[in-house]
């Protein structure tokens, strides 16, 4: 044992050493101690088809920003806001400085930054357009297993920032919001993060806060799925390439979670912990196989797994999940984010099944709620919702 803890603490010193080496620049070019290229100047594109930051690769940190209208506000101001985050927003994720920037130095690190604009339900009535709101677009109904608080809920406007790094999620976070406060006043700010940009290999799927892969049965970006599932096809005509997003905050029992063995665990789920792989695969992205059962004749993946209750019923039943993980003063959790082209035809029926019943209930507590509109894309010259509000 002594000699192991010899040869650990002896690979520790060189390694402290090989970075030393590399300090000084002593020049011995050591592959192993190489500076990685930063990462801050990568961009994504502002304009196109549709709003960037849904079919964007996830970055790894996220600010979900709710704001709210300002009382009396027409549909002259809302045109206002969305045309300054259009700007605003080209430029930050362009890796200038908006205008007006208080601190402009924080804005030449765009790190893939984007910036997503939605809208809810209050919206159309301060802009008199009543009519073009989508059926869906209201708040969800009341699920047994809700505990919503107010002050993670609801909102008139949304605004996700997501970049790779934070300091440019909190910038453009405060910059957006800065920029329209005489219009809009912010209602809640929600942060999330995955893995940090680099830690591991681009297209692994995330793990949540418990410790489970969390993300493998979503669409490919650019897939006919994807586009079936996520791309509004035009009703109402004016949100075609559009979508909607509903943000949970889904707080996680995490101090009872930890007296559930292994075992256990995987049996909520009906995946494996270590690989992601369902009960009856070996590979992540093994199909599942519900049928299957044991030497007693029972099902490998229980019937009420969080995966087995997730499943669709029927080709609506899909989404995007494009989740992140919280951890805050008040708790940790999953900032659940789904995008689908129709709320009430994907996503409740999935979200009413499991509030009936889903093994993971006891350790998961929906803590927050809402649901926005997302504008399809837009060019230059135009605006987020420039289709609805022109
Ligand atoms: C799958 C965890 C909330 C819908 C999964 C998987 C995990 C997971 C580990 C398996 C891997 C995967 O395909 O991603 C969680 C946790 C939640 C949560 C920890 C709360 C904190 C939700 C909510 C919904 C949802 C609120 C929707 C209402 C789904 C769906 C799947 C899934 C549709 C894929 C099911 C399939 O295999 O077809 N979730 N989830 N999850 N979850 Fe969740």
């Amino acid at each position: 044992l002594s000699r192991r803890r010899l040869l650990g603490g002896g690979a520790a010193v060189l390694g402290v050493a090989g970075i030393g080496a590399a300090g000084i620049g002593t020049g011995l070019g050591y592959a192993a101690t190489r500076e990685p290229e930063p990462t801050g100047g990568r961009t994504v594109a502002f304009h196109g088809v549709h709003q960037a930051g849904i079919d964007t690769e996830p970055q790894a940190f996220a600010a979900f920003v709710a704001l709210d209208l300002r009382p009396g506000l027409d549909r002259r101001a809302l045109v206002g806001i969305m045309k300054v985050w259009a700007e605003d927003g080209r430029r930050l994720t362009e890796g200038s400085p908006a205008l007006g920037d208080t601190e402009p130095e924080l804005a030449h690190d765009p790190a893939r930054l984007t910036v997503t604009v939605g809208f809810g339900p209050a919206v159309f009535d301060a802009a008199g357009l009543a009519a073009q709101r989508p059926e869906w677009l209201r708040p969800l109904p009341a699920f047994s297993i809700d505990r919503l608080e107010e002050r993670w809920s609801g909102g008139d406007l949304l605004v996700q920032v997501c970049a790779d790094d934070p300091v440019t999620v909190s910038h453009a976070t405060r910059t957006l919001a800065k920029s329209v406060r005489s219009l809009a006043t912010v209602r809640w700010v929600q942060r999330g993060f995955r893995n940090a940009a680099g830690t591991k290999p681009a297209g692994t799927t995330m793990r949540n806060l418990m410790g489970q892969v969390d993300g493998t049965v979503n669409p490919a970006a650019g897939s006919t799925d994807f586009d079936r599932q996520v791309w509004n096809p035009g009703t109402p005509a004016w949100l075609a390439g559009g979508t909607s997003v509903v943000v949970r905050r889904i707080r996680m029992e995490l101090d009872t979670w930890d007296e559930l063995d292994r075992p256990a665990r995987e049996l909520a789920v009906g995946r494996d912990l270590a690989s992601g792989a369902p009960l009856t695969g070996n590979r992540e992205h093994d199909d599942p196989d519900f049928a299957a059962t044991d030497v007693h004749g029972i099902p490998v993946i229980p019937p009420e797994s969080h995966v087995a209750r997730a499943r669709p019923r029927n080709a609506n039943e899909r989404f995007l999940r494009r989740g992140y993980n919280y951890d805050d003063p008040d708790g940790a959790g999953l900032l659940f984010a789904s995008y689908q082209a129709d709320v009430d035809a994907q996503f409740v029926p999935v979200q009413q099944r499991l509030a009936e019943h889903d093994a993971l209930n006891p350790w998961i507590t929906p803590i927050g709620s809402a649901v926005f509109a997302v504008p399809p894309g837009f060019g230059p010259g135009g605006y987020p919702g420039d289709t609805l509000l022109e």
